[in-house]
C-alpha cells in the first residue's frame, strides 16, 4: 500500500468540491486567497498510516512544521498523534492543545536555553540531540533545574535521500546530527550524568522521499549505533527513524509504506526497541488546497499571464523548491485550453505558482485550487508587500469552518512603532 493519492478534493456535477462543501461557496463566504482543509482526509491519513505501523510497537509524532494550526494538532491527538517538534513555539503549540509531554520529541539543530528550559519545565519523551555542546547544555539545565533531561542523539546516517538539495538531510554536507563515529562519545557522557537519561538514537534523511531502500539503510545505521551501545552496557529504548515520506504531487508514486513497514518490522522485530516516525507531509499534505480568484488574464508576445491574488508570500513552495501543485479551475466544463504561467502580485519575478501549464482557459472572477497544499503551505507563508494572510477553513463533511480569519492590515501594523 502507498500513501493516500486519494483525497477530498474531487469535481461534483463540475463544480470543485472538498468533501461535501464546493470551493466556491467556501470563497463566497470567507473571500480569497484561502486555504481549506478536510477533515476527514487528514484523519484518513493517519489512521491508514497507523494501521500500517501498527504491528511495531511505538509512537507516530506528527511533525508540527509541516502544518501547525492548533485544531490540526488537536485532530491528530485525539486520533493517538504525539508530536514532533522544532521550537519553544511549535512545543507551545502541542502543549496548548493538551499533547501528553511524554507524546512530545524536540528536533532542530538551534535550540536555545529558553526552548531547552522548556522541554525540561514540560518533561518531554525527549531532545533529539544534534551537537556535543547542545548535549552539554541540556546537561547544564536539567542540574540547574533539578531534574531529568531525556536525549537521544540524532546520528548522520550519511545515507543519500534522492530528493531536492534544500529538503535532503542525512549526508555529511549536511549541518544535522552528529558523525556516527562521535555519537557514541556523547552516549558516554550522556550515561554518566545523573541529569540525563539515554532514551534513544534518531535520525532524518530529508523529506519528500519515495523510495523505501534510503529509510531502511538509515534504520540499519542508527541500529548499529544502538546494539554497539548495548554491548557497552548502554540501552536505548527508542529509534526514532525521522519523517520525510514522499508524497504525489504530479504523478509521483508515492512512498509505500507497507513495503517500508515490513523492512522495519523484519529489523525491529525480535528487539525490545520502540519506533518513533515523524511523517508531516504525509499527513496533512493531500488534505489541503488554497483557493484564489483569477485577478487577470494577460498577454505579450511570448507568454500568457494568468494574474491571481495570492502569490508566493501565501504559498512559498513553486518559487522555493520549484515544485510542482496542480492547479484547477474551481468550476469546471471550459474545454478551451490556455498555456500560461500563473502568476501572483507581488513585485518579484519569483512570484510564481505554475510557469507554461497547459490550463483551463480561465476567466478574470474565476476561482483556482492550488493542490496538495496542506502541508508546508500557510506555515511558510508571510506577509511580503504587506500582505495579509489567508484564512484557514477546516471542512467536516457538509460543513465548512473559518479556523483562522483572515488577516487584516491594520493587525500586520500592530506592534510597530511610527
Ligand atoms: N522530522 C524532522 C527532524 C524534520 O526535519 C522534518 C522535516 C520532518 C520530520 C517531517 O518531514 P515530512 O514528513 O513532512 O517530509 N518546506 C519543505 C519541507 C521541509 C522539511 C523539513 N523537515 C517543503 O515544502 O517541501
Amino acid at each position: 500500500m502507498t500513501l493516500s493519492t486519494e483525497n477530498s478534493f474531487h469535481y461534483r456535477n463540475g463544480e470543485f468540491y472538498c468533501d461535501d462543501v464546493s470551493l466556491a461557496s467556501i470563497a463566497e463566504r470567507f473571500g480569497t486567497p484561502a486555504y481549506v482543509y478536510s477533515q476527514r482526509t487528514i484523519l484518513s491519513n493517519y489512521e491508514r498510516l497507523h494501521r500500517t505501523v501498527s504491528h511495531i510497537p511505538g509512537l507516530i509524532c506528527y511533525s508540527v512544521k509541516a502544518n501547525s494550526h492548533l485544531r490540526i494538532l488537536s485532530l491528530l491527538r485525539q486520533a493517538g498523534a504525539g508530536f514532533d517538534v522544532v521550537s519553544g513555539g511549535e512545543l507551545a503549540r502541542a502543549l496548548r492543545i493538551g499533547a501528553s509531554p511524554e507524546s512530545i520529541v524536540f528536533s532542530g539543530v538551534g535550540k536555545t536555553q529558553d526552548e531547552i528550559d522548556a522541554g525540561i519545565a514540560a518533561g518531554i519523551l525527549m531532545f533529539n540531540v544534534e551537537s556535543a555542546g547542545e548535549l552539554d547544555l541540556i546537561e547544564s539545565r536539567a542540574r540547574a533545574l533539578q531534574k531529568v533531561g531525556r536525549v537521544s542523539i540524532r546520528v548522520n546516517p550519511d545515507v543519500e535521500a534522492d530528493t531536492h538539495p534544500y529538503i535532503s538531510t542525512g549526508q555529511m554536507i549536511h549541518k544535522f546530527g552528529v558523525p556516527k563515529d562521535e555519537a557514541p562519545e556523547l552516549y558516554r557522557l550522556a550515561a554518566r550524568s545523573p541529569h540525563l537519561k539515554v532514551q534513544g538514537v534518531a535520525c532524518h534523511i530529508g523529506s519528500q522521499i519515495l523510495d523505501v531502500e534510503p529509510f531502511l539503510k538509515a534504520l540499519d545505521e542508527i541500529l548499529i549505533v544502538a546494539r554497539n551501545l548495548a554491548a557497552e552496557g548502554i540501552n536505548v529504548e527508542v529509534l526514532d527513524l525521522g519523517g520525510g515520506y514522499g508524497i504525489t504531487y504530479a504523478a509521483e508514486r508515492p512512498l509505500d509504506v507497507e513495503l517500508m513497514a515490513r523492512g522495519l518490522e523484519e529489523r525491529l522485530g525480535k528487539t525490545p526497541l520502540h519506533l518513533v516516525i515523524e511523517p508531516g507531509r504525509a499527513l496533512v499534505g493531500n488534505a489541503g488546497a488554497l483557493i484564489t480568484r483569477v485577478l487577470y488574464v494577460k498577454r505579450n508576445q511570448t507568454k500568457n499571464f494568468i494574474v491571481i491574488d495570492s502569490g508566493m508570500n501565501d504559498l512559498m513552495r513553486p518559487t522555493l523548491y520549484g515544485s510542482y501543485h496542480e492547479i484547477v479551475p474551481a468550476r469546471g466544463g471550459t474545454v478551451q485550453r490556455l498555456l500560461a504561467d500563473i502568476v501572483g502580485p507581488l513585485c518579484e519575478s519569483g512570484d510564481f505558482f505554475a510557469r507554461d501549464r497547459d490550463m483551463a482557459d480561465v476567466r478574470p472572477g474565476d476561482l483556482l485550487a492550488v493542490l496538495t497544499t496542506g502541508a508546508y503551505g500557510f506555515v511558510l507563508s508571510s506577509n511580503y508587500n504587506t500582505r495579509p494572510r489567508p484564512a484557514e477553513v477546516l471542512v467536516t463533511g457538509t460543513k465548512a469552518e473559518l479556523i483562522r480569519d483572515r488577516e487584516t492590515v491594520e493587525g500586520l501594523m500592530t506592534g510597530e512603532r511610527i
